[in-house]
């Protein structure tokens, strides 16, 4: 297992440029299910959840060839229905096979994935959907089994905004004849990425980034060449990166946009950001930054894949200020290790307030989570003195060749064997 050694404390400078998204490559890839051509996605980042979708691909009977960010995905033979445990249980994201593999064979069969750190994280907003559309869902041994004689497509309003819910039903819809019409959609911008790959694919998505999204399926859907779009939880991470620990960084081949909640939060702070089209500079305040209490919403809200680093930024400030987290009900795993580092926050329930200190101090600490794992990295590189970092494993599912990158801004940052 590897740790990284972190020495914290001194202001940053330089630029980095920013991977291909994760959570729009896990959906697109898996879209390619749903056609037998041959599909070439570019700027797909080398992440561990990546590497599981390359075995999961490959295990349903694709042949998947994958390298310096191409992704090429063909297939010879017929495909199998079942996501096994061993896959779905290193990557939830898995569930996301089932509406390709239920659209096209009107059947599928996988795993129940079980609660993780963060909270319980059912899956009946997707089942109830699939459902909608004509399948039936039993259960077995632990799987999920949904069938169909023959799908219909329908109306599905979501009780919740699920990001994942929206891309499997969008998935499933696309390869059923007639219009679906999804209501209370997620809006993350990675569902119109999503929905940009379908519509190279031969169906019609239209709505996607507002609340009602409109699906015209097709009998047979084509192969796709598409690029995935930049990162915006990366993108944020290295914000916060570069406010927290000081300095002026750039970070390139992103999407400004994408951003919007943070950028008005850090501003409030007092951090200066300068956007351009696909690029941003990020100048951390003189002095400590002022605190500003956020709520984690749905997009366009604040997202909460960066409540954790966010929290090291108010850690620092000048004081008290609020995290609200809505979407998880377990997410403040990061708290108690901040507090390791000379924080000073109380959490009742789904509210942490932060009283802000001059200064963190690096401490040995251990990640719970993918981003929480990353608000460790933003703490120890703001930090005074040696941070180690263990279980980064975490890390590794969602931040490419991350000690490189923060080489690249600064941080005096390695990688070593435990
Ligand atoms: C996606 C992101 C994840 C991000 C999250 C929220 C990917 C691969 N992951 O996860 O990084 O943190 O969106 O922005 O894109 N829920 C239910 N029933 C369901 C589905 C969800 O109750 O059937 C609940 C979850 O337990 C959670 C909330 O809804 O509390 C949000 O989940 P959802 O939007 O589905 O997140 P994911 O797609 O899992």
């Amino acid at each position: 297992m590897d740790n990284f050694i972190i020495r914290g404390g001194k202001p940053l400078s330089g630029q980095t440029v920013i991977s291909g998204s994760k959570n729009a490559a896990l959906p697109i890839l898996l879209a390619t299910l749903l056609t037998r051509e041959k599909c070439e996605i570019k700027n797909v980042p080398e992440l561990m959840d990546i590497k599981s979708t390359f075995e999961l691909l490959n295990y349903l009977g694709k042949n998947c060839f994958y390298g310096y960010g191409n992704f090429v995905v063909e297939e010879h033979t017929a495909l199998k229905l079942h996501a096994p445990y061993d896959l779905v249980r290193k990557m939830r994201a898995s569930v996301l096979a089932a509406g390709p593999l239920l659209a096209r064979y009107h059947k599928a069969r996988f795993s129940l994935p079980g609660g993780c750190s963060i909270g319980v994280r059912p899956i009946d907003i997707h089942l109830e959907s699939f459902k909608k559309l004509g399948a039936v869902v039993t259960y077995e041994k632990g799987d999920v089994l949904l069938s169909a004689k023959k799908l219909k497509a329908g109306r599905v309003k979501f009780r919740f905004p699920s990001v994942g819910a929206t891309e499997n039903l969008m998935m499933c819809a696309a390869l059923i004849e007639g219009e679906t019409v999804l209501e209370n959609c997620a809006k993350e911008p990675e569902i119109e990425d999503l929905a940009d790959a379908l519509n190279k694919m031969g169906a019609e998505v239209t709505g996607a980034g507002t609340a009602v999204i409109k699906i015209k399926g097709r009998a047979k859907l084509k192969g796709l060449k598409h690029t995935v779009m930049p990162d915006r939880i990366e993108t944020g991470t290295f914000m916060l990166l570069a406010a927290a620990a000081g300095g002026r960084v750039r970070l390139l081949n992103t999407a400004p946009k994408t951003l919007t909640a943070l950028i008005k939060a850090m501003e409030k702070a007092g951090v200066k950001i300068n956007c351009y089209k696909d690029s941003m500079e990020v100048i951390a305040p003189h002095g400590r930054p002022k605190p500003v209490s956020v709520v984690t919403r749905p997009h366009p809200g604040f997202p909460t894949d960066l409540q954790a680093p966010w929290m090291v930024l108010m850690a620092r400030a000048s004081g008290e200020s609020e995290v609200h987290e809505t979407i998880f009900e377990n997410r403040f795993m990061h708290a108690p290790e901040l507090m390791r580092m000379g924080a000073d926050i109380t959490v009742t329930g789904q509210k942490a307030v932060v009283r802000g200190v001059p200064q963190l101090l690096g401490a040995p600490v251990m990640c719970s989570d993918i981003r929480a794992g990353a608000a460790m990295v933003v703490a120890a590189a703001a930090a005074k003195g040696k941070t180690v970092i263990r279980r980064i494993y975490h890390i590794d599912r969602g931040y490419e060749h991350l000690e490189h990158k923060l080489k690249d801004l600064g941080v005096d940052a390695s990688r070593v064997k435990a």
